[in-house]
């Protein structure tokens, strides 16, 4: 990208670009393992694309507020790195790919009991008992403010799509029994999977989400607040765990295919980022079997390939 000029060009094309993929992308449905997700209307669609230095691109549906639900799990992770570092993040969490489906048991026993991943549903439910606080409303309120600081606004958990959660989360719960059983739940099982719950129910938009990716392309500085919202050294391992397991079973295809750190989240969230560039950001509620959304990793793919971003490709190629 060249010009400040010739890169809002470049950067409009590639939101058209954008939009016409996903548009053309069908199939797949929304989640409805949870109540309320089954419920949002399947056609919505939004793309943003946000940079490093805070311009800001918008289309489709960027008003509509979403659940953030799995997207949750970096941000969550970024601030527990920070409090006990990466290396005690690898040996209490782990930080390989699984394999395996987002909530698999069997991923869990067949490393003991213990998750491998931070961004799968074990590693995040341990990640969350990792944060500090004297209960379950302290706990969520440092994730929240955290996620507040990475969306640069104040953002808010939806306390009806927290109830559609916590009346079906057994699942979850059995989860985080199975690490408490392999002394990897770090506080109380219950409170830990009521926090997370929650921290999967916060309302976000799609330049939100954006947002929250610039500023991991920004080495943790929010480029709208200009505030620095994470240790700059951490912000590798994030989005190493991003494209390890980012997008699940996909994430291999992904990284083949696309090229980008990336996160999706069952409400229809998915976000990717280049480093020390943007993030791109899409939102529709239809998913593949994998559960991640299907407009949305069209949406990206096309907008990358249009900027020409790969971190596996040469800037010349
Ligand atoms: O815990 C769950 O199953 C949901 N609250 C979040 C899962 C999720 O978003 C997986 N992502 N594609």
């Amino acid at each position: 990208m060249g010009s400040s000029t010739g890169m809002k060009a470049d950067i409009e094309s590639a939101l058209k670009a954008g939009m016409e993929a996903g548009r053309a992308a069908h199939g797949g449905k929304n989640a409805d393992y949870i109540p309320y997700l089954a419920s949002v209307d399947p056609e919505l669609f939004s793309l943003a694309i946000i940079t490093a230095d805070g311009q800001v691109y918008t289309e489709g549906d960027c008003d509509y507020a979403f659940a953030i639900e799995s997207i949750s799990k970096v941000f969550t992770l970024a601030m527990v790195m920070e409090h006990i570092g990466p290396d005690a993040v690898r040996d209490k969490i782990g930080d390989s790919p699984t394999g395996l489906p987002f909530n698999s048991i069997i991923a869990l026993e067949l490393n003991n009991d213990k998750p491998l991943s931070p961004l799968v549903n074990a590693g995040a439910i341990a990640t969350v008992s990792l944060v500090p606080g004297e209960s379950a409303d302290e706990c969520f309120e440092a994730i929240l403010q955290c996620q507040r600081e990475f969306a640069g606004r104040d953002l808010a958990m939806s306390a009806e799509i927290n109830a559609s959660e916590q009346s079906t989360n057994a699942h979850n719960r059995a989860i985080a029994w199975l690490l408490e059983s392999a002394g990897a739940c770090y506080s109380d099982p219950v409170r830990t999977v009521d926090v997370y719950t929650r921290q999967c129910s916060t309302l976000i938009n799609c330049k939100d989400l954006a947002t929250m990716g610039a500023t991991l392309a920004a080495g943790g500085i929010n480029p709208l607040t200009k505030r620095q919202v994470m240790d700059a050294r951490y912000v590798h391992y994030i989005l190493a765990e991003m494209m390890m397991e980012g997008l699940y079973t996909a994430s291999g295809d992904w990284a083949y295919e696309v090229g980008l750190p990336a996160k999706s989240g069952v409400g229809g969230g998915i976000l990717a980022v280049m480093p020390g560039q943007l993030a791109i950001a899409a939102f529709s509620p239809r998913l593949d079997e994998a559960g991640n959304s299907i407009r949305g990793q069209a949406a990206v793919k096309a907008a990358a390939a249009s900027l020409g971003l790969n971190l596996f490709k040469a800037p010349c190629q």
